[in-house]
């Protein structure tokens, strides 16, 4: 994939332009305080599974999602008083808290890899912030860079990496902070999941106690490592290309199926419609499914990987 980047100044005419580009779908790279982010409207499957395609990430790790104040985080969210005192605190910056997701929410379950949780937050950057009231609506975003990459911190970063496989990005010089929002899990007791901008001991002074700590190494890769999460209740079959009697075939490609990911044969097409149509599959019955052969390349990484583990062998 090739196209133009355009490179937007944070003027009224870019801000405008940054909005009209997300809300057609197209991915926009902007800068908060903590680093660039490659954003996309979060409700939207397509732009989101073209943020994970462009960042050439092969697991579709979950995603923050960026709002411009605690109001609108709270119609995402459920909200509670951990929360309300460190958003009154902390917010807006680099602090992400991830809570349980609101059931109307109406985000794209790629941007929770179909967890019941969500990461939000209020970036602080002016810049950023423009942005989301311009858009105004969800932004889902990762660091701005290649998959595997250092983080960006100025827009010339974004285009070193990315130039050529987004729509824009948003100049908004340098971030301030430079190194990603400390991330809080608040579904249960307070735990720490990633440290970030914001120091541990803001957050534990602010809480009036220590934090729990979610373990050594990359923590956060967790969610989506689960087998069962992604388990339907049908058992699953891949690469068929010839389905049983009873099975019901989930298609990639011209074949003949139940649902198709993408007739075309359209990767970012499918990862999008993953989630949707193993739900709709489950939803309609228990008899077997049968997947088509997906190609392992680009997005099919993540397909696949998420295709494994719904067929993987069940526990009890
Ligand atoms: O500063 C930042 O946080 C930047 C800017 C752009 O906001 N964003 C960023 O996003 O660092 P990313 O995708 O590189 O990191 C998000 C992390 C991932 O490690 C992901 O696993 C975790 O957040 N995460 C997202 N949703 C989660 C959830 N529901 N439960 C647990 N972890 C979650
Ligand atoms: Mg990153």
């Amino acid at each position: 994939m090739s196209q133009t980047t355009k490179l937007l100044m944070p003027d009224t005419e870019g801000f405008e332009d940054a909005a009209r580009t997300l809300h057609a779908g197209g991915l926009v790279a902007f800068p908060t305080e903590t680093v660039y982010g490659l954003g996309g409207d979060a409700r939207n499957d397509h732009a989101v599974a073209r943020i994970f395609e462009a960042k050439g990430r092969p697991r579709f790790n979950p995603l923050i999602v960026h709002v411009p104040d605690v109001e609108t985080a709270k119609t995402y969210v459920e909200w509670g008083d951990a929360a309300d005192r460190l958003a009154s605190a902390f917010w807006p910056g680099p602090l992400t808290l991830v809570l349980p997701l609101k059931s109307d929410a109406g985000l794209s379950p790629l941007v929770t890899a179909d967890l019941p949780t969500v990461a939000i937050r209020v970036p602080a950057h002016a810049v950023g912030r423009a942005l989301l009231n311009a858009f105004g609506g969800p932004v889902a975003a990762p660091s701005a860079n290649p998959s595997g990459r250092i983080s960006p911190s100025e827009a010339a970063h974004v285009v070193a990496g990315l130039s050529g496989r987004i729509e824009a990005i948003l100049d908004g010089g340098a971030c301030d902070v430079g190194v990603e929002s400390t991330i809080l899990g608040l579904s249960g007791a307070p735990t720490l999941l990633r440290p970030g901008g914001l120091p541990v001991e803001a957050l534990e002074q602010a809480l009036g106690a220590p934090l729990a700590h979610h373990g050594k190494g990359d923590p956060l890769t967790a969610p989506g490592q689960m087998t069962s999460h992604y388990a339907p209740d049908a058992r699953v079959r891949l690469d068929v290309t010839a389905p049983k009697p009873g099975e019901r075939l989930l298609g990639f490609g011209p074949v003949d199926c139940t649902l198709n990911l993408s007739r075309a044969g359209d990767l970012t097409e499918a990862a999008a419609n993953l989630f949707h149509h193993l739900h709709a599959l489950d939803a309609q019955g228990d008899g077997p499914i049968a997947v088509s052969p997906i190609p392992q390349t680009g997005l099919g990484l993540a397909i696949n990987d998420r295709l494994k583990r719904a067929a993987a062998p069940r526990d009890a």
